[in-house]
């Protein structure tokens, strides 16, 4: 393996740079996980010096670091690694001179934490300036594109200058540890897996929920929605490792080739079936933990009063393939809800022939929770300890939590695991072309589906589950929302 390793970020004074790539670093770095030989190239506009410059990083990301995780110490053989260059992203001979500071004896990683629209001219000076050679690699953020045509565009301009193993398009759902864990479960226990289909399973259900709300990025926000900003990516993957069939091998290229072939699996929303399947809506001042918080329209830099983008969505979505025929999908995701969760729950079905007719008929359901309280559990059936009740049945919650059946003292952030695995040049948690054009396809046809119907946002209060409708979706299949 090959640590020597020049890290090179675009957008290096951006949010995303201080609330999660320098504090992940800075987490590696003090668990002695990165490599001494990697440097840090940071790339901004601001004309500043590498001393200048780490000391506005240090006031930025300790902010994100948890007190009881910061250490001066640390911090100092951290800075080390810095050298800051300012970067005039159009301007060519700003290259020039970040490519005389970079070697051929060391793998150049570019990651652009950085506005989309930017990929393509940053990959056009790169090729221009000798800046790339053979072994460069280059990290995407999403969102990649904002529709099939788009991300194709993106795609195909940094295809040029990169190949298809050199392309980390991430996914930073992919990197929390229990979404890992997904495939440990799926594909490291054998009698989990034998039940993993319609003859066993009612429906499953994704729930992506947040508290927070647009937090000062309302102009980008209402160029997108919710369901590009969540479902394309994020719950298309959860969605992914839930239904794939086991891969052979634990390589990117297997991985991939499992979650298209569930993505071209998905059954089309269009105009003739939007209305059973999809519902939008988007949040209306409320309460959450007893204070009054604003509505989507209300939030600071809000610039159309009729704004009509989705701040909520709820799907039921079905996968045609043998394993999934008639097991709906329910998934929903959204901001300003009651709490922040994000969790999977597979629901079994009930029982062909109930012999306890005391207890009722009791489901099974499998819960994986991917934050917070990170774990597993399993709602099994049991007897009632009881004298007076000969067989009065109870649900009893079978459970694995993560952190505390750990060593660690805190889960490690998604960037972490994604950054070391660029590092290390593992594609395997990172997301392939045809997935995201894939996943482009369905959600297109979704999105054109809400406009010929002119199907405008419901609303919802802060601090709600969503609209009524959401419930309604899954309410008139006889089922209900976990919880
Ligand atoms: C981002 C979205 O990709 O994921 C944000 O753009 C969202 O809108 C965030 O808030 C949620 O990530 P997490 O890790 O907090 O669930």
């Amino acid at each position: 393996m090959n640590d020597n390793v020049d890290l090179i970020f675009f957008g290096a004074l951006g949010d995303l740079a201080a609330r999660k790539l320098f504090p992940a670093l800075y987490h590696l770095q003090s668990c002695e996980l990165l490599p001494k030989s990697v440097r840090i190239v940071a790339l901004a506009r601001d004309e500043l010096d590498s001393g200048q410059f780490v000391a506005l990083l240090k006031e930025k990301v300790r902010r994100y670091i948890n007190p009881q995780n910061w250490s001066d110490a640390c911090w100092e053989a951290f800075a080390e690694r810095f050298d800051y260059l300012r970067l005039d992203f159009t301007d060519l001979e700003s290259y020039r001179h970040m490519a005389e500071r970079l070697s051929a004896s060391r793998t150049s990683i570019f990651y652009m934490a950085t506005p989309p629209s930017l990929f393509g001219p940053i990959c056009r000076n790169l090729g221009q300036t000798n800046c790339l050679n053979g072994d460069c690699r280059i990290v995407l953020e999403k969102p990649i594109g904002h529709d099939l045509q788009s991300s194709h565009d993106v795609n195909d301009v940094v295809a040029e200058y990169f190949t298809e193993e050199n392309i980390y398009r991430i996914d930073h759902y992919l990197g929390k540890e229990t979404v890992q864990n997904l495939l440990v479960l799926r594909f490291a226990n054998r009698f989990i897996n034998t039940q993993w289909d319609q003859s066993c399973i009612d429906h499953v259900q994704i729930t992506v929920a947040e508290t927070v709300g647009i937090e000062g990025r309302w102009s980008y926000y209402d160029t997108v929605g919710q369901l590009r900003d969540m479902v394309q990516n994020h719950v298309m993957q959860l969605l992914c490792l839930v239904a794939m069939e086991p891969p052979n091998a634990m390589t990117a290229e297997a991985i991939r080739d499992e979650k298209v072939k569930i993505l071209r699996a998905l059954r089309t929303i269009d105009a003739s079936n939007v209305t059973e399947h999809a519902v939008r809506g988007q949040y209306a001042a409320g309460w959450q933990k007893g204070e009054a918080v604003p509505g989507y329209m209300q939030e600071d830099g809000c610039e159309n009063a009729d704004s009509d983008t989705e701040t909520f969505v709820a799907i039921k979505a079905h996968i045609d393939n043998w394993r999934w025929a008639g097991v709906p999908f329910y998934i929903r995701t959204g901001k300003r809800m009651p709490e922040k969760l994000t969790e999977i729950v597979i629901a079994y079905k009930s029982l062909p022939h109930n012999i306890f007719t005391a207890g009722g008929n009791i489901t099974n359901r499998l819960v994986i929770r991917l934050q917070p309280n990170e774990g597993i559990s399993m709602q099994m059936v049991s007897k009632l300890q009881s004298l007076k009740e000969k067989m009065g049945l109870v649900k009893q919650d079978l459970n694995l939590d993560f952190l505390g059946s750990s060593t660690m003292t805190r889960i490690p952030d998604a960037y972490e695991r994604l950054i070391l695995d660029v590092i290390h040049g593992d594609q395997s948690l990172f997301v392939g072309r045809e997935e995201i054009e894939e996943s482009w396809r369905w959600c297109d046809s979704l999105i054109r589906a809400w406009q010929v119907q002119h199907l405008e946002v419901k609303d919802y209060h802060a601090g709600s589950w969503g609209p009524a409708k959401a419930d309604l979706l899954i309410e008139k299949d006889g089922r209900s929302w976990n919880g």
